[in-house]
């Protein structure tokens, strides 16, 4: 928790499924300030806090607003790019960690084809709308997110979390007059070995057929 930068407005304490933050009284710049503070023992690290910091001034190790922000830029033409095609529908996948669950699935994640890139994320709770709409912005063709299926998020409602937002960025596109399946959503289960590239592929071909995004137009 960075306690200057912290509102205690106690949206990080009603969104952790675990009970592990409250709002306290710390000892800050000279004088007390009313701050969020973590219960490492009760903390499952899943980053939901983050996704809901109005000032995102919590999150946990590698997963800060800023770091992952960073992440969310187009796929970079290498030493040999691949054809013009496959630069037409770049996309960003956001992944949880814990959907990858076979060695083709992580090898995938880790080397995918020209114009892929892949983001991991410690559960698919921590992608924020903001996270999409700037890897959009910033020459993002689509976002796939990947959670865990129903039932299976490893912090109890992330992947819920998740699909609620992700419907509401999409009632938005619409608005916006950018095609929703820009932004997709899909579930890889425990059962769902080694499908991670073939769900990859399949998103990257409807982006294709989508082309750039026409901001505006
Ligand atoms: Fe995978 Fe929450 S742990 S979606």
């Amino acid at each position: 928790v960075d306690v200057g930068s912290c509102i205690a407005c106690g949206l990080c304490v009603a969104a952790c499924p675990y009970d592990a933050i409250t709002l306290e009284t710390v000892s800050w710049n000279g004088g007390p300030k009313l701050a969020a503070q973590v219960d490492r023992n009760l903390c499952m690290s899943c980053g939901i806090c983050g996704s809901v910091c109005l000032s995102s001034s919590i999150s946990i190790e590698g997963y800060t607003d800023a770091s992952l922000s960073e992440s969310f830029v187009a796929p970079k033409k290498g030493a040999n790019p691949a054809p013009d095609s496959a630069w037409r529908g770049k996309t960003l996948v956001i992944a949880c960690n814990w959907c990858l669950h076979s060695a083709p699935d992580i090898e995938y994640a880790s080397h995918p084809p020209q114009g892929v890139k892949v983001v991991n994320v410690p559960c698919a709770g921590r992608v924020t709308p903001a996270f999409i709409t700037t890897a959009l912005q910033r020459g993002v063709d689509g976002v796939l997110v990947v959670g865990c299926k129903e039932g299976e998020c490893h912090y109890k409602q992330g992947n819920a979390l998740a699909k609620g937002r992700l419907l509401a960025l999409q009632n938005l596109l619409d608005l916006l007059g950018i095609e929703r399946e820009r932004v997709q959503l899909a579930w890889l289960g425990s059962l769902d070995r080694g499908k991670f590239p073939e769900l990859v592929n399949k998103v990257v071909g409807d982006v294709r057929s989508l082309g750039p995004v026409m901001w505006g137009e």
